[in-house]
């Protein structure tokens, strides 16, 4: 059995072991998990890479159960014995090799280990940093040993239909220039070139593209990325992608190439990928939900009410579309008849994320009865409107008894922004149960966007985007209109894909540095040799990368993707375990000419 080849030591692993097998002898090895002294029996759980197994130490049979006593968790050992069926009531239905046991005729220690700082077993509530500083025996928990193994088998599955589609798979350089991706870059001193720095990548974007100059059509790589950004649950300083670029290719080849290829890798966790999968323009995911990586698994749809509004004579719903702004609803079924803090809490809310306030309407159950709708209502700006009025919003927005209406009155984007953000905590307050897959396209996303300071263009991929043919004539003089062959693709509120076609003219590139304030020179002297490669029959070509931790951890139902790497760093990036980063030598400062200021 290719379980066991390779390893000498045994003859079986623990999930090999079953009924089939009774009466037979067999050499285990692995670690000591839990010892139950019983009746003048010693039991020990076995645990290694595949399972856990009973062991069963009778005074009666061999010299093994003196040692037994002695053995403690965590140590190796290796045994040999006879496979016996359990009693019945002594059968555990919970694990694999529940009907079994081993009775053991040898035991030998192959290791001893001080005491773990935790147990090694699931469900254990022990701080993360703990779990951290210790991955090691972390690792050897069944729940996270599992989802490791989860990762490599859709790592595999990646690789492998890739590889069936002729895709090439090509490493690209750590050290190297930097990739603008829109974070901040890690740098290396280079110890042979004082005063300069390579910069580990953001993503392969540039080598990926100059492989398709280089004619070879199909490319992917499982790539380490690296970006020096704000930490959250779903990012990491480095992480994985699945990353890869066509030639002679539409938009629409490389989405249906991704569905493919997801397809395949979701039968991993037996998911059938409905295809094709469901797109929305970034300005529907914008207007509908106020995100564009949108959770579609529940409702609670932003309605713009701005026509009814701007007839109300309450002035901050009436004012703000005549200054070109909206005013946008959420109705939350279920939410009338909450206490009003919750409203003040949300109405907090939306002004932390830069609205004015968040205005509500809360329609108690217990008022439903009432004659005149204004006492059917339980709101501070009520008052302002007429019986009239608020019937009209009442049908508009489908509010009934037992609902809470939501708005946002200002400018468009903010509207959206905010509502998007009330909307999932919405959800999150009415406890919506959000399960299963829903997977989607968002397209058509803007070329360009104001920077964080609002005051420059900056890309909303990145700066190798190709705008729609037909918004050419737009990118100086109306950049905010010029929209790009995008795509980004999301899983239950994350955003699991991105990918775009690409400029593959040199002067195309250079206008659109230009408007992002690369001005000749300075485009010339940090992407010259990708202006070059581009002058040199580079090919219509486009890609996608996939952030391969993001999938995993969905498919594993977890909410950190700190969670499904092997090694993670915490918020503020540190490796507990290794404690990086750390100091480094005066002679390696030397060495590298660098002086800490
Ligand atoms: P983008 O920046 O959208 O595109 O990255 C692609 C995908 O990578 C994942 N991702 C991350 N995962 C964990 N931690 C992070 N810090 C992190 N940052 C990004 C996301 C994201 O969708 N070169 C382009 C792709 C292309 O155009 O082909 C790129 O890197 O899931
Ligand atoms: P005011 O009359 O200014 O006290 O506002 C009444 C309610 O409307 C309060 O709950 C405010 O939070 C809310 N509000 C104020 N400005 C806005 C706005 N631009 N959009 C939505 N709600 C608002």
């Amino acid at each position: 059995m290719l379980d066991c080849k390779y390893s000498s030591i045994r003859t079986h692993v623990a999930k090999q072991l079953d009924r089939e097998l009774e009466g037979q002898e067999v050499t285990l090895a692995g670690w000591v998990g839990k010892r139950r002294d019983h009746g003048g029996l010693i039991f020990i759980d076995l645990r290694d890479r595949t399972g856990i197994v009973q062991l069963t130490f009778d005074p009666e049979i061999g010299s093994a159960f003196a040692l037994a006593e002695a053995v403690r968790p965590e140590w190796v050992v290796e045994v040999t014995g006879t496979v016996r069926l359990r009693p019945e009531d002594a059968v555990n239905p919970h694990i694999p090799t529940g009907e079994i046991e081993v009775i053991v005729s040898q035991l030998s220690v192959l290791n001893i280990s001080k005491t773990p700082p935790f147990e090694i077993e699931d469900g254990i509530d022990t701080d993360d940093a703990v779990r951290m500083k210790w991955r090691f025996l972390d690792i050897r928990r069944p729940e996270v040993s599992k989802i490791l193994k989860l990762r490599s088998r859709v790592t595999a599955a990646f690789r492998n239909s890739l590889s069936d589609k002729g895709f090439i798979e090509v490493e690209t350089p750590i050290l190297t220039k930097s990739t603008p991706e829109g974070a901040r870059d890690f740098i290396v001193p280079a110890r042979q070139n004082p005063g300069k720095f390579y910069a580990l990548p953001q993503s392969p974007q540039l080598f990926k593209q100059l492989t398709m100059i280089g004619g070879l059509e199909r490319y992917f790589q499982i790539a380490r990325c690296f970006r020096d950004e704000d930490l959250r649950a779903d990012r990491q300083p480095e992480f994985t992608q699945v990353d890869l670029e066509m030639s002679f290719v539409t938009q629409d080849d490389v989405m249906n190439l991704t569905e493919d290829v997801l397809a395949e890798v979701m039968k991993v966790v037996d998911y059938d990928l409905p295809q094709p999968l469901r797109r929305i323009t970034y300005a529907e995911a914008m207007n509908t939900y106020g995100c564009d990586r949108p959770d579609t698994r529940f409702d609670l749809l932003l309605q713009d009410i701005s026509d009814w509004a701007s007839t109300t004579s309450f002035k901050v719903f009436a004012q703000a579309p005549s200054n070109g702004g909206v005013v946008k609803a959420i109705c939350a079924k279920g939410a009338g008849d909450w206490s009003r803090s919750k409203y003040d809490a949300l109405n907090k809310k939306a002004i932390d994320a830069g609205a004015a306030g968040l205005a509500w309407m809360a329609f108690p159950t217990d008022a439903a009865g009432a004659d005149d709708i204004v006492a059917q209502i339980k709101s501070p700006i009520a008052k302002f409107f007429t019986a009239e009025e608020l019937e009209a919003l009442k049908a508009n927005t489908g509010a009934e008894a037992g609902d809470a209406l939501f708005f946002a009155a200002c400018e468009r984007d903010l509207a959206n922004e905010v509502l998007g953000i009330i909307r999932l905590e919405l959800a999150d307050m009415l406890e919506i149960p959000r399960e299963g897959f829903d997977p989607l396209w968002v397209v058509d996303f803007p070329l360009f966007m104001r920077d964080e300071e609002g005051d420059r263009w900056a890309a909303n991929h990145h700066p190798f985007t190709r705008p729609f043919d037909e918004h050419l004539g737009n990118i100086e003089k109306d950049p905010a209109s010029v929209l790009s062959y995008s795509y980004d693709l999301i899983l239950n509120g994350y955003e699991i894909g991105g990918g775009t076609l690409r400029i593959h003219d040199a002067d195309l590139q250079l206008r659109v540095l230009a408007q992002l304030g690369h001005e000749l020179e300075q485009a010339r002297e940090e992407f010259g040799f990708l202006l070059d490669a581009l002058s040199y029959g580079a090919p219509p070509h486009g890609g996608i990368a996939l952030g391969l931790d993001r999938l995993i951890m969905i498919l594993a139902g977890r909410d950190s993707i700190r969670d499904v790497i092997a090694f993670p760093k915490t918020s503020s990036g540190a490796d507990l375990m290794t404690e990086a980063p750390s100091e480094v030598t005066l002679k390696q400062l030397k060495e590298t000419h660098l002086r800490i200021a």
